[in-house]
C-alpha cells in the first residue's frame, strides 16, 4: 500500500496484459521505476489472472472489470480473449481511473499510464482523460519489426504465406525466413493480424519502452527508431534490472532447488515450454522418452494444460518414472529464475518465449530452441542463428531430442555454444551496470516522465 510519503510522489499507472509472459516484465518495469524513488505505482488489472497482491506490497492495485465469461477465460484462443478484453475493459478502466483521480484529489498526480501494447484500450482512455501514455512491448525489437512489415508484405502478395517458401528470407527482415514469422501456420490469422494492427498503432503515446538491450538488438532497434517519431527506452533485461519479485500465477515448486543442489555443476538440463504453449499427447510422450534416453539429469516443467484440457503430468508414459528414477524431476511450475541461476543447470530446452530467452541469456545458460508459435519463432532464429547461443530442435521426436541434448551438453560444438552464451551474458550484464545502456535508459526514462 502507498504510504503518506509515497503520496507526494508522482503516480504511474501500469496496464499489463493478463498473461504470465506479459505480467512478469511489466511488474518488473514497475519495480525498477519505483526503485528510483521517483514514483509510486498502481497496477490496473483485469479480474482474469489477477496477480497475488500479497506478493507485491510495494504496489497498489486497481481492479478493472473485464466481463469475461467462463468460456472466454478457458478459451484456447488467447487472441480472441485479448480482443475481447480490449472491447470490454475500456469503460471500466476509464471509470476506475476517474475514481482514482477523485480519491487522490489531484488531477495532475498521475504522471503517465504505461500499457502493454496488446492492451490498446488504455491508450484510448488516456487520450480521453488527457493523461500521457507510454507503450510497453513485452517482446523483442526484431519481433516488433515483423509487425510493421505485415501490411507491406500483404500488398506485395506474400500474405497469406505460401507453404512453398518457408526457407526463403523475408524481404527487409533478414535473417528471418518466412517460417520464422509469427504469423507462420497461425490458426486464426485474420484475428491475429487485426490484433497486431491495433497494437501497432501508437496513437497519442509519447514513447516506447522495450525489454531489450542495445548490444543485443542494435540493427532491429535502429530500424524501429527510423519508423516511429517517438523516443525508445531499452531497459532490459528487466528480470535483472528490477529488484527480485515473484509474479507467478501458478504456485512455484521450490522443492526442486534442494534436488538441484544434489546435481553436479552444469550437469542438468532444465526444460520448460513457458506458460501458454500447448502440445499434443504424442509430443509429450516423445519429450518424455527423449529425456529418459539422453542420460543427463533433467528438471522438467509439465504445467497443467501443457496438453490442452488435461493435468498433463498424468499423461506421462508408463515406465517413465521407473526408468528415470532420481536422474529426472518433473514439476508443475518452477521458480524459473532461481533455477536458471543455479550452478547445476547446464542448458535450457525452451520454447524461446522472450522472457525465458532473456532469463537464460542473463544467467549464461545455452539453449535448445523449440519454438511453438508467434514471436518464439523470431527469438529462436536470433538465438540459434544470430547470437548462436542455442541449437535448433524442430522435431518433437525422441531420437532428435536425445541427439540435440547430447550435442549441447556433451560435445565440442556444445562447448563452443556455451562459451558464446557466457560471452553474451557478460555483454548483456554490463548494460545494467552504472553507465551501461540499460542503466542509462532507465534513468533517462525517469527524467522523461518527470518532464511530461
Ligand atoms: C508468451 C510468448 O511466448 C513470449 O515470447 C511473449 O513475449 C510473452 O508471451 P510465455 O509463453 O509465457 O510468453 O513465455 P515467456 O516469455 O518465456 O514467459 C514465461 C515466464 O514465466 C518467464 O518469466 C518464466 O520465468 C516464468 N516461468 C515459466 C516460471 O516462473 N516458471 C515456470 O515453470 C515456467
Amino acid at each position: 500500500m502507498a504510504t503518506a510519503g509515497d503520496r507526494r510522489q508522482r503516480l504511474l499507472v501500469l496496464v499489463p496484459c493478463p498473461y504470465q509472459g506479459h505480467l512478469n516484465p511489466m511488474l518488473q518495469l514497475g519495480a525498477a521505476l519505483q526503485s528510483t524513488g521517483s514514483f509510486s505505482v498502481t497496477v490496473a488489472h483485469t479480474e482474469f489472472h489477477f496477480p497475488n497482491q500479497s506478493n507485491h506490497p510495494q504496489f497498489d492495485f486497481l481492479p478493472v472489470a473485464d466481463s469475461l465469461s467462463d468460456a472466454d477465460t478457458s478459451s484456447r484462443s488467447f487472441i480472441s480473449t485479448i480482443l475481447k478484453l480490449n472491447f470490454n475493459c475500456k469503460t471500466s478502466f476509464q471509470q476506475s481511473l476517474t475514481r482514482l483521480r477523485e480519491q487522490t484529489d489531484c488531477q495532475d498526480e498521475i504522471a503517465c499510464i504505461i500499457y502493454d501494447s496488446l492492451m490498446y484500450f488504455a491508450e484510448e482512455v488516456a487520450r480521453e482523460l488527457k493523461v500521457p501514455c507510454i507503450i510497453f512491448r513485452a517482446c523483442s525489437a526484431a519481433n516488433t519489426l515483423t509487425y510493421n512489415e505485415y501490411p507491406r508484405l500483404q500488398e506485395e502478395g506474400f500474405i497469406p504465406l505460401l507453404d512453398s517458401k518457408p526457407l526463403e528470407l523475408v524481404p527487409r527482415l533478414h535473417p528471418l525466413r518466412f517460417k520464422d514469422l509469427p504469423i507462420y501456420k497461425f490458426e486464426g490469422l485474420e484475428k491475429l493480424l487485426l490484433l497486431l494492427k491495433r497494437s501497432n498503432e501508437i496513437g497519442t503515446s509519447v514513447a516506447f519502452v522495450l525489454n531489450t538491450i542495445e548490444c543485443l538488438e542494435q540493427s532491429p532497434l535502429m530500424k524501429l527508431r527510423q519508423e516511429y517519431p517517438v523516443p525508445f527506452f531499452t531497459i532490459g533485461p528487466l528480470n535483472k534490472i528490477a529488484p527480485p519479485l515473484s509474479s507467478s500465477l501458478i504456485e512455484e515448486d521450490e522443492s526442486c532447488i534442494a534436488w538441484l543442489n544434489k546435481q553436479a555443476k552444469n550437469s542438468t538440463l532444465y526444460v520448460s515450454l513457458g506458460s501458454i504453449v500447448s502440445i499434443n499427447e504424442k509430443e509429450l510422450i516423445e519429450m518424455a522418452w527423449g529425456l529418459a534416453n539422453c542420460e543427463h539429469p533433467f528438471l522438467w516443467v509439465v504445467r497443467p494444460g501443457l496438453v490442452h484440457g488435461s493435468e498433463a503430468i498424468d499423461l506421462l508414459p508408463d515406465g517413465f518414472a521407473e526408468i528415470v528414477g532420481e536422474r529426472g524431476r518433473v514439476i508443475k511450475w518452477a521458480p524459473q529464475q532461481k533455477v536458471l541461476a543455479h550452478e547445476s543447470v547446464g542448458a535450457f530446452w525452451s520454447h524461446c518465449g522472450w522472457n525465458s530467452s532473456l532469463e537464460s541469456i542473463s544467467e549464461g545458460v545455452p539453449m535448445i530452441c523449440t519454438p511453438c508459435f508467434g514471436d518464439q519463432r523470431v527469438n529462436a532464429r536470433y538465438l540459434s542463428h544470430v547470437w548462436r547461443v542455442g541449437l535448433s530442435l524442430e522435431d518433437m521426436e525422441r531420437g532428435e531430442i536425445e541427439r540435440a541434448i547430447k550435442k549441447l551438453m556433451a560435445s565440442n560444438e556444445g562447448e563452443i555454444v556455451r562459451q558464446r552464451m557466457t560471452d553474451l551474458k557478460h555483454e548483456v550484464m554490463h548494460s545494467i551496470k552504472e553507465g551501461g545502456s540499460s542503466y542509462n535508459s532507465l534513468h533517462e526514462l525517469v527524467k522523461y516522465i518527470n518532464a511530461l
